[in-house]
């Protein structure tokens, strides 16, 4: 038998593009992969090279990705124009174990471009209320214009408990201020909830100290890690954190598993 080559590009329509900021954007994309809820994809730009990239959503044969133009890469498949295709391998990594928390409150907290791995999950979990003791979703953005998927608010809103927090609010926001620890400190959660969450490093740190001091143990709480990453499957050592590859080991982790690695700094 010849085993399958992990490096193969599979060649994806983008069926369409959505605007979300000034620098990103969501391109819905045929595929006949497979993904769970918290995978990512390698999405490949011929002669530039190759960024992972969560996947945001699946309905049918239409997956999500949300990309903003961090650097040379994504600024190029930001380019792509709806009909053009994208060049992906994938899924890679790990997923949300959502049964952990069935029967307990589920709470999931995103910063920024976060919200992008916590959406798919928000959907299914939406899906499958009744099998938990409710669902908060709290989710940090620095500004109104920096919010993703506004058009999925209406639909959220009446179906589970999802707060939002902008760091630097104007006059059109009329909702929670603050960074998402003071969201945190504020809302009612359980000591044996069940927490995922996806943000910057520092958004994680202390949304676990914060999480701590209302019981949560750090085992029930699940960050996505965002490492730097080459290959994708555990050849390179590109994204090695401690004894872990981010790649293939994560990208989700119980912090109660990374915590030392976590809060050494030069890791
Ligand atoms: C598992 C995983 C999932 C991700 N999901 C998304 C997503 O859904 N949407 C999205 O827009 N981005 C996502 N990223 C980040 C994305 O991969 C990087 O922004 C991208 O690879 C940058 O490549 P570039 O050539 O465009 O920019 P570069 O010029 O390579 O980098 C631009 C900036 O981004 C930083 N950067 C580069 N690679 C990474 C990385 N892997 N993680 C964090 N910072 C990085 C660089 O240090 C630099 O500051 C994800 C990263 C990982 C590891
Ligand atoms: S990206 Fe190569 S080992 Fe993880």
């Amino acid at each position: 038998m010849i085993a399958q080559n992990p490096y193969l590009l599979k060649k994806c329509r983008i069926i369409q593009k959505i605007r979300e900021t000034e620098d990103t954007y969501t391109f819905f994309i045929k595929t006949d992969i497979q993904p769970a809820a918290g995978q990512y994809n390698m999405i490949y730009y011929f002669g530039v090279g190759e960024s992972p990239i969560t996947i945001a959503g699946k309905e049918g044969s239409i997956i999500q990705h949300t990309i903003r133009a961090a650097g040379d890469v994504t600024s190029h498949i930001d380019s792509l124009k709806e009909g053009d295709f994208l060049y992906i391998r994938g899924p890679y990594g790990n997923r949300w174990e959502i049964e952990k928390a069935y029967g307990k409150q589920l709470v999931l907290i995103s910063g920024g471009l976060g919200l992008a791995a916590i959406k798919w999950i928000m959907e299914e979990a939406i899906k499958q209320k009744e099998n938990f003791k409710g669902v908060l979703s709290l989710y940090g953005s620095k500004n109104y214009d920096s919010l993703l998927y506004r058009y999925d608010y209406d639909r959220w809103f009446p179906q589970i408990d999802f707060r939002i927090t902008l760091d630097n609010p104007d006059p059109r926001w009329k909702g929670h201020v603050g960074l998402i620890t003071e969201l945190i400190k504020k809302s009612d959660i359980e000591k044996d909830a069940v927490v995922f969450m996806c943000g910057p490093d520092p958004m994680v740190k202390f949304s676990v100290i914060e999480l701590q001091k209302k019981g949560v143990s750090l085992q029930n709480i699940y960050p996505s890690m965002e490492r730097h990453m080459k290959c994708s499957v555990g050849t390179c050592g590109h994204c090695m954190f401690g004894p872990f590859f981010v790649c293939k080991d994560g990208p989700i982790f119980s912090y109660s598993q990374i915590k030392e690695f976590f809060e050494r700094k030069e890791v």
